[in-house]
C-alpha cells in the first residue's frame, strides 16, 4: 500500500501572484472542521511524531518546504512538501513526523475534527500495537 497519497490543487495564477482555494468534500476529501498552521520551525527541531485514531488531515506547505515521514506500522515513507499546489492526505492511524523546515516554511494542515488531545496516540510502540493489533 502506497502510503505517501497526494491531492494536487489548482493554482490560479496571474501577473500578481498564485491563489489555491480548497473546499471540503471537493478538492480536500472530508468536511473540513479545523485549519491549524505552524511558522517559525527550526531545521533541528522536528515536530509531529504522533497518529490519530479516527482524524483525517491534508497538510500543505503553503510557503517553504519540509519532508514528511509517514508511518502505518507496517513501513514508512518520505516526501518532501515543496509547493502549495500539492496536499498531503493522512489519514487515520499513521504516524507521522515533519523534519527538515525551511526557515520561511508555513505549514497549514486541514482537519476533519475538532482538536481533540484523546484521539492521539504519541507513543510509537503503543501506536505498533494499535496499528497491528487493533
Ligand atoms: P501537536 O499536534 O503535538 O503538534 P506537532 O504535531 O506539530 O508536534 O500540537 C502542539 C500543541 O498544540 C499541543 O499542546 C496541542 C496543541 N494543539 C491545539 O491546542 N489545537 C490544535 O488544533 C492542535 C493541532 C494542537
Amino acid at each position: 500500500m502506497a502510503l505517501i497519497k497526494w491531492a494536487s490543487f489548482d493554482a490560479i495564477g496571474d501577473g500578481r501572484g498564485q491563489l489555491v482555494a480548497l473546499e471540503g468534500n471537493k478538492n480536500i476529501p472530508f468536511d473540513i472542521k479545523r485549519v491549524y498552521y505552524m511558522t517559525g520551525m527550526k531545521p533541528g527541531a522536528p515536530r509531529g511524531f504522533h497518529a490519530h485514531r479516527r482524524l483525517q488531515q491534508v497538510a500543505v506547505c503553503v510557503a517553504g518546504r519540509c519532508r514528511f515521514i509517514l508511518d502505518d506500522g507496517f513501513g514508512r515513507e518520505d516526501a518532501w512538501l515543496d509547493s502549495p499546489a500539492k496536499g498531503l492526505l493522512i489519514g487515520n492511524m499513521v504516524w507521522r513526523e515533519m523534519h527538515d523546515f525551511s526557515q520561511d516554511c508555513v505549514l497549514m494542515v486541514l482537519a476533519s475534527e475538532y482538536y481533540d488531545e484523546a484521539d492521539y496516540i504519541r507513543d510509537y510502540e503503543q501506536f505498533l500495537e494499535v496499528a497491528k493489533h487493533g
